[in-house]
């Protein structure tokens, strides 16, 4: 059945090849903003083959993400990019099953819980500043994806991957790079082909698989509970008395081990680059994160009192939401905004084209800390910032992210002044996250000398 469709771009096959051969790959970011602003908040684009409901209007989010929920699933487009790495983790699952493994999941991310992880993320990060030296040049990006990772291994799996940090960290990016030319590219090759790229996913998939399968194995064998995520999945069980496969275990493992270290990398690697640029806002931080901890580590108890810390983060997420948007498709015709969409299109959620909009957010460019004090905060359009998206698909690790985000740019502003190197072009670019296309070299002043780390406990 045909069905009236909003407005949007028309663009034909040959201009598409035209623009594919010209300007690859297509700047996914700049045309969620261009699209929005010539077309309004419901847009539908026909991109040669392609086809796509863009949607970035606070409510309509909320319809989508919220009050429909159960009408949609994750887009085929996005499941079958990540599905061979992420398998059925809760990412990408569905139904019944994604019901029970939330659930299963949840207790792992409750704020209780979470609280015990913070002297953890404090003491990674100040391991990290003690390798620091002043006059030294870094990528912030990289350090930041090194860290997190070592985080995300530790307190969730009580693995430490130290020692693999960067191997590990170098696996996951050749799978990310390939997954998102999957999502970004107009024409792919049927799967059977087996492309270089492929080939060598195949094999990082199998490199991680055997680290993964190494901690299972271990933490199977030891019977032991530790509390976190792997023990809570490993104890849980179905009404029959049967527990989750080592299949089902490797898939939330490694779902958790990404979602739960690139996005926040990158929240912090955009919140420095915007403070090197912001020294007002700089100096308001480092003075609320001095006053309060006086030197001290910070601890979980210290995050009430650090309000502008908070602020900062919120801020560096609107204008450079890691995850820019989220995927669905209608599981039958369904109504959005007065349009009916087909079953099975290709919806796109665009949080940074809505965190963009300058009726929702004005001057969205600027990097405006105090929207976020809670005076201002009350008069925010309801749900026009979702950076951890909505409903009951939301973040399963949005309080551990900023809980993790705050402490460790706490620690660091303690200790360090990152300026940027001049001569860059900092350009943000949508992988599977918004990462900054060219990297963020920055070069470290250190502010005082730097205390010996407190020992992790391994
Ligand atoms: C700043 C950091 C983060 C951002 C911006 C972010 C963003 C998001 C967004 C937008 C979604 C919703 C996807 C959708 O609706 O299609 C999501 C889901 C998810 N995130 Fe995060 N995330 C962050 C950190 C984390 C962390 C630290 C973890 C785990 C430790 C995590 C684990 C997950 C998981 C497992 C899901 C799937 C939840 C489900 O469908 O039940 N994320 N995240």
């Amino acid at each position: 059945m045909q069905y009236a469709l909003p407005p949007g771009d028309r663009v034909g096959l040959p201009r598409t090849l035209y623009l594919m051969l010209t300007q690859p790959p297509i700047d996914t970011l700049a045309l969620a903003l261009t699209t929005r602003e010539r077309f309004g908040r419901v847009s539908f684009t026909r991109f040669g083959p392609v086809e796509f409901y863009q949607i970035s209007d606070p409510d309509l989010m909320n319809d989508v993400l919220v009050k429909q929920a159960d009408q949609f699933h994750k887009a085929k487009l996005f499941r079958q990019a990540l599905a061979p790495f992420l398998g059925n983790g809760l990412l990408l699952s569905e139904g019944d099953f994604w019901k029970r493994q939330r659930k299963l999941s949840q207790p792992a991310f409750h704020y209780r819980r979470i609280e015990t992880y913070a002297e953890t993320m404090v003491a990674y990060t100040r391991q990290m500043l003690t390798r620091w030296r002043g006059g030294q040049d870094i990528y912030i990006d990289r350090e930041m994806m090194k860290l997190t990772l070592q985080i995300v291994a530790r307190t969730l799996f009580d693995a430490d991957v130290s020692g693999d940090a960067d191997h590990v960290g170098a696996l996951m990016n050749e799978i990310l790079d390939a997954s998102n030319a999957r999502i970004t590219a107009v024409f792919t090759p049927p799967e059977w082909v087996p492309t270089r790229q492929r080939m060598r996913v195949r094999r990082a998939i199998v490199e991680l698989d055997a680290i993964l399968e190494r901690i299972i194995a271990e933490r199977r064998q030891s019977n032991e509970d530790r509390g976190d995520l792997l023990s809570m999945l490993l104890a849980a069980l179905d009404d029959d008395g049967t527990g989750m496969t080592d299949r089902q275990l490797r898939d939330e493992l490694m779902t958790i081990f990404l979602a739960g270290h690139e996005t926040t990398a990158m929240a912090l690697a955009w919140t420095w680059y915007l403070l090197s640029q912001n020294p007002d806002a700089t100096a308001k931080l480092r003075a609320e994160v001095d006053l309060v901890l006086e030197g001290r580590p910070a601890t979980v108890a210290d995050l009430a009192r650090l309000p502008y810390t908070e602020q900062v983060v919120k801020e560096a997420l609107r204008l450079y939401p890691p995850a820019p948007g989220v995927s669905r498709e209608p599981v039958q015709d369904v109504q959005v905004g007065g349009y009916t969409i087909p079953k099975g299109a290709l919806m796109l959620l665009s949080m940074y084209a809505m965190h963009h909009d300058p009726d929702l957010f004005p001057e969205p460019e600027a990097f405006k800390p105090e929207r976020f004090a809670p005076e201002n905060e009350a008069h925010l359009v309801r749900h026009s910032y979702l950076p951890f998206g909505g409903g009951p698909r939301i973040c399963i690790g949005n309080t551990f992210a900023l809980m993790e985000a705050r402490l460790i740019l706490a620690t660091m502003i303690q200790q360090v002044d990152l300026a940027l190197l001049p001569g860059q072009q900092i350009i943000p670019q949508q992988m599977v996250t918004v990462r900054p296309k060219h990297g963020i070299h920055m070069r470290i002043a250190l502010r005082k000398a730097v205390p010996a780390a407190d020992p992790v406990m391994v």
